[in-house]
């Protein structure tokens, strides 16, 4: 058996992890568009964001019959969020990018909206569409990533997979007030 190189040798790949070091985690081999990528993962990171603050509000305005429940599912989401905004980050940073906390147009940037919500009903229902724009853009950043930067992408399926787990809870939520409307009804 020859000694066969899987992708490339791997003395090219010593000689070229001695050029730039400067890039850090960014190597020769790096393949994706890497502006671009900083650009989605801010655009992930603003979503993030405005995720946060959202069910922060929900948090701390949650009244009413079953507002206990929810309330502690606003919180708890509310701290993943803020997890996958700190992962997101991080990577930028890694990617030799910055990652952009500035509050002016964060709404802009995120791809969820902030709705308020004046009932415990809407708030869990407008929790519930930001949950499902997330999975469908998030989707789309996974599979724009391919396995062009596969770092960038498991940390965006990680985070898809608990956004749809988020949805999940809302959806649930959202089920259980409307069976306790009708059995007060
Ligand atoms: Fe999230
Ligand atoms: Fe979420």
């Amino acid at each position: 058996m020859a000694n066969q190189p899987f992708l490339t040798d791997i003395q090219t790949i010593r000689e070229r992890a001695r050029q730039h070091i400067e890039n850090g985690a960014v190597t020769e081999g790096y393949r994706a568009d890497r502006e671009r990528v900083i650009d989605i993962l801010n655009e992930a990171l603003a979503t993030e964001i405005v995720c946060v603050l959202r069910y922060k509000r929900h948090y701390y305005m949650a009244d009413g019959l079953s507002a206990n429940i929810a309330a502690n599912e606003f919180l708890e989401h509310a701290q993943q969020e803020q997890q996958h905004a700190d992962w997101l980050a991080e990577r930028i940073v890694q990617l030799g990018g910055a990652p952009n906390f500035s509050p002016e147009g964060i709404l802009t940037r995120s791809h969820s909206e902030y709705v308020e919500g004046d009932t415990l009903k809407e708030m869990i229902k407008e929790d519930l569409v930001a949950e499902r724009i997330a999975i469908d853009s998030y989707r789309e950043i996974v599979a724009y990533l391919g396995d062009q930067d596969p770092t960038s992408r498991r940390i965006m399926e990680d985070i898809l997979a608990q956004e749809e787990e988020h949805a999940d809870d809302m959806a649930g939520l959202l089920e259980g007030l409307q069976r306790q409307h009708q059995s007060n009804a």
